[in-house]
């Protein structure tokens, strides 16, 4: 066993730390702000590769491992989780899902454009009704012979606008329970296919957060992933890369506060030296520190089981509830840290601590981890 990150690994990190400070950091303040997503930076991660990151080089991908991901996603987030979150869903839930589980066909036409970062894509499991208790899917797709007829609502779809293909599960026969469930590739302007308003959100308010409402959408045959009835399968072990792809992101909210309470700790004055010499901040820092390097360590230990075709389910919740709740407690404490200061937007832990929230909540609530983490224990 040995801890270092290889040259590699440390080239992109470097890359993708150079891309945060000199892309993302100028105008995040901004585009939290007035919740504008951000185009131009996603456009230009595409062209470096950043969307199809561990897509093989054969469907416009990468052919990154899952730790280069985690790094990549990491340093993004210390800046912009915004921006992050367009990476890791396109990576994980779309791309992945798509290669892993999609036919040739489904490949050369869906794949490549997302890998290579022209379209993104997004994943639609999410109801009014149908949380965390994913199998309730109300969304039906009756089958229809050469087509399946989607109707229904989905909610909290990031990406919502934006993508221009969406993986959306359905139930086609609901006496099968999570049995019945398809996931079908529909496409942006299919007719019936309608966005809903933007949610105004607490945090990671650059990303593009909307409901979907199908109405009598005809969704060919070919455009189903996998057998039927595989969609429920489908949507849980794409979830279990996508933790990975989460956990990493609270990793680099979580590092992000950090960084900038250090510097702070070290430039402000107050009772005659800087806070940084005051034990009291000190114990804070030494506690983030700590939180940190656990939770990165849980990040890299899921990627290197995915990387090594070992099972990670376990593993990736570990490291999304213990990362997230690092990035809850380091950011509240790093606006503590910069007292007045760190509740105004200037010094961007405001932003950390709001955008920490969702880390807690998406892909699987905190408590979704729980019961995962407990029944491999239980087993
Ligand atoms: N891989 C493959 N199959 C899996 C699996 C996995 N990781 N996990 C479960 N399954 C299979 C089971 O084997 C079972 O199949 P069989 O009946 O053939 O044995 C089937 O799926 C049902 O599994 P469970 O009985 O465990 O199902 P459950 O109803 O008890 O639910 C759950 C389990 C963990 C609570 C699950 O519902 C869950 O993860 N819920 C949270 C959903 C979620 O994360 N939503 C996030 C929305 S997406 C999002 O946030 C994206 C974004 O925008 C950023």
């Amino acid at each position: 066993m040995h801890f270092e990150l290889t040259e590699e690994h440390q080239m992109i990190r470097q890359a993708a730390r150079d891309f945060a400070q000199n892309e993302l950091k100028p105008g995040v303040i901004e585009r939290d702000e007035h919740q504008k997503f951000p185009a131009e930076q996603i456009k230009k991660l595409g062209e470096l590769g950043f969307l199809g990151m561990m897509v093989s080089p054969q469907y416009g991908g990468s052919g990154m491992d899952a730790i280069s991901y985690s790094i990549v996603m990491e340093e993004l987030s210390k800046v912009d989780a915004s921006a992050s979150v367009v990476v890791s869903v396109n990576n994980s839930l779309v791309c992945y899902g798509l290669e892993k589980y999609g036919n040739e066909e489904q490949k050369q036409k869906f794949l490549i454009p997302l890998a290579q970062g022209e379209k993104i894509g997004a994943f639609c499991l999410s109801e009014p009704e149908a949380g965390s208790d994913a199998t309730s899917q109300r969304t039906t797709a009756v089958d229809m012979g050469d087509y399946y007829l989607l109707n229904g609502t989905k909610n909290w779809i990031t990406n919502g606008s934006t993508a221009s293909t969406y993986i959306v599960m359905a139930q086609t026969d609901a006496s099968k329970k999570h049995k019945g469930i398809n996931a079908l590739i529909v496409e942006k302007g299919m007719e019936g296919f309608t966005v809903g308003a933007k949610e105004n959100k607490l945090g990671i308010r650059g990303s593009d957060t909307h409901s979907l409402m199908f109405t009598d959408v005809k969704v060919p045959k070919e455009n189903r992933i996998g057998e039927d009835g595989f969609g429920f399968k489908f949507a849980m072990a794409t979830l279990e890369g996508g933790r990975i792809g989460i956990a990493s992101q609270a990793l680099g909210i979580a590092a992000g506060a950090f960084e900038l309470s250090v510097q702070y700790a070290k430039e402000r004055k107050a009772f005659g030296k800087t806070i940084a010499d005051l034990q009291a901040i000190q114990f804070k820092l030494a506690d983030m520190a700590t939180e940190i390097e656990a939770a990165r360590l849980l990040c890299y230990r899921a990627a290197w089981l995915k990387d090594n075709g070992l099972p990670y389910a376990q593993a990736a919740s570990m490291a999304k509830l213990f990362a997230s709740e690092t990035a809850m407690r380091t950011t509240v404490e790093a606006v503590q840290i910069h007292g007045g200061y760190g509740y105004v937007k200037e010094y961007h832990v405001e932003r950390l601590m709001r955008d920490a929230k969702i880390t807690q909540i998406y892909e699987g609530t905190s408590e979704i981890q729980r019961i995962v983490i407990s029944r491999e224990v239980l087993k």
